[in-house]
């Protein structure tokens, strides 16, 4: 007989801490969490970094340059999500970056620890990444997500490179498992982690939700959901729109979606992605130089982002992005960087900057929006692999008032 109980489970994310990765010490949690949650963490990652939006746009051109292969750049982010997975018997926990937009997890070989249930399969992993390439062996072992969410013989990376980043030991893949076609030598596709929980029976339907607050919210925290959403989290009903046809957001978590400036279209309906390894929101040239105009921003050498005055940001409309007939407002507040964050990112204190950016290309591309977390940390969001979906919903930090 089948315990009764919820199919769903919550991985906490604690209050924020901000961490820059010029710091010596870097605070590196290695214990394994409360019993049913999974902790993550969330970094700004300021080191090294000129710009922000030239790391994202570098994410999206290697996307697009590869037609839908995994071949992203996720070090180069500003706001890093992580969390500490176990592997092995009894498990060692690594702490792990958090990615929709790839989809092998694996971790540093000089990081793993093996124990019984690490089995090697002979077969060789690679995953190029827009950093450059990451290689190993692959392995099989036990992974453990909380005490509620053990993942048998899930297929592990396990690298002879490294993320190149302290206190970071690996990536846990969220994406739909089409990316992980020909990373493993010795097999087609790799069941991802949220796959085999599905396949194993520790959730009911292949589902994540994923809810962020907004970094600098008064209680800045977040959870990963895996085998449903959390309604508590919501302020209406979950909205769903099919995975788009069109090539390379296809192989992604891909829809389609048109953007409106107050009335004024300035991207007609097309096809993009959502990612919570992208920082920002990007937009077609052509659609955001009708945003540059609209909004009267201008560019600012330091951050590669729009900056508007004060004035301006007061005649700021709200954006629009319609997906599935569901038109999603992005307020004036909503567009704009938090102000209290304004150093991460080279920015001046006092100095106002649009999330918006261009992606480089004009619209046409078959990847002409990245959705990251700037709007994702507006509106809930469900990637449900079981219906090919993805879903948003209001939360109730859509129309806060926080940066
Ligand atoms: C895991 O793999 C081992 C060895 O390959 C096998 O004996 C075992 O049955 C597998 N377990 C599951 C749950 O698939
Ligand atoms: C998305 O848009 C493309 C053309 O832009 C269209 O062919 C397709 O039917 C739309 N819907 C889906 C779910 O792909």
């Amino acid at each position: 007989m089948v315990p009764s109980r919820s199919l769903s489970y919550l991985l906490a994310l604690p209050a924020l801490a901000f961490f820059s990765l010029s710091a010596s010490a870097l605070p590196h949690p290695r214990t394994a969490s409360s019993p049913a949650t999974l902790k993550l963490a969330v970094r700004i990652n300021s080191y090294g970094i000129k710009n922000i939006a030239a790391a994202d746009r570098a994410r999206i051109q290697a996307r697009q340059a590869n037609g839908g292969s995994s071949s992203i750049s996720v070090t180069n982010n500003v706001m890093l999500y992580t969390a500490d997975i176990g592997v092995g018997s009894p498990p060692t926990y690594y702490t792990v970056l958090v990615d929709t937009g790839s989809s092998n997890t694996w971790i540093e070989a000089k990081a793993y620890e093996k124990t019984a249930t690490s089995h090697d399969t002979g077969g060789i992993f690679s995953v190029a990444y827009g950093s450059g390439d990451v290689v190993g062996e692959e392995y099989t072992d036990t992974v453990t997500l909380n005490s509620d969410l053990v993942i048998d013989n899930q297929s592990i990376g396990v690298a002879s490179g490294s993320l190149g980043m302290e206190g970071l030991d690996g990536i846990l893949g969220l994406g739909p498992a089409d990316l992980t076609q020909g990373t493993v030598s010795n097999t087609y596709e790799v069941a991802t982690v949220t796959d085999n929980l599905y396949k194993q029976g520790r959730i009911s339907s292949e589902v994540l939700g994923v809810f962020f607050a907004p970094a600098s919210s008064d209680d800045s925290s977040g959870e990963l959901t895996f085998g449903s959403y959390d309604a508590s989290k919501i302020t209406g009903d979950v909205s769903y729109v099919p995975i788009t046809s069109t090539s390379p957001a296809n192989g992604y978590w891909g829809i389609n979606q048109s953007i409106s400036y107050g009335s004024t279209l300035i991207l007609d309906e097309t096809a993009g992605i959502v990612d919570t390894g992208t920082t920002l929101i990007y937009i077609a040239s052509d659609a955001f130089d009708k945003y540059q105009s609209a909004t009267g921003g201008t560019f600012d050498e330091a951050t590669d982002l729009l900056k508007i005055s004060s004035d301006q940001y007061d005649q700021l409309s709200s954006l629009y992005f319609t997906i599935g007939g569901v038109a999603y407002e992005l307020t004036p507040n909503a567009q704009i960087w938090p102000r209290s964050l304004n150093s991460a990112i080279g920015g001046t204190s006092d100095g106002i900057y649009l999330i918006v950016s261009s992606t480089g290309s004009s619209s046409g591309s078959g990847n002409d929006f990245t959705n990251g977390y700037c709007f994702l940390e507006r509106f809930y969001s469900v990637f449900d692999t079981t219906n090919s979906q993805v879903g948003f919903a209001t939360t109730e930090y859509t129309y806060a008032t926080t940066n």
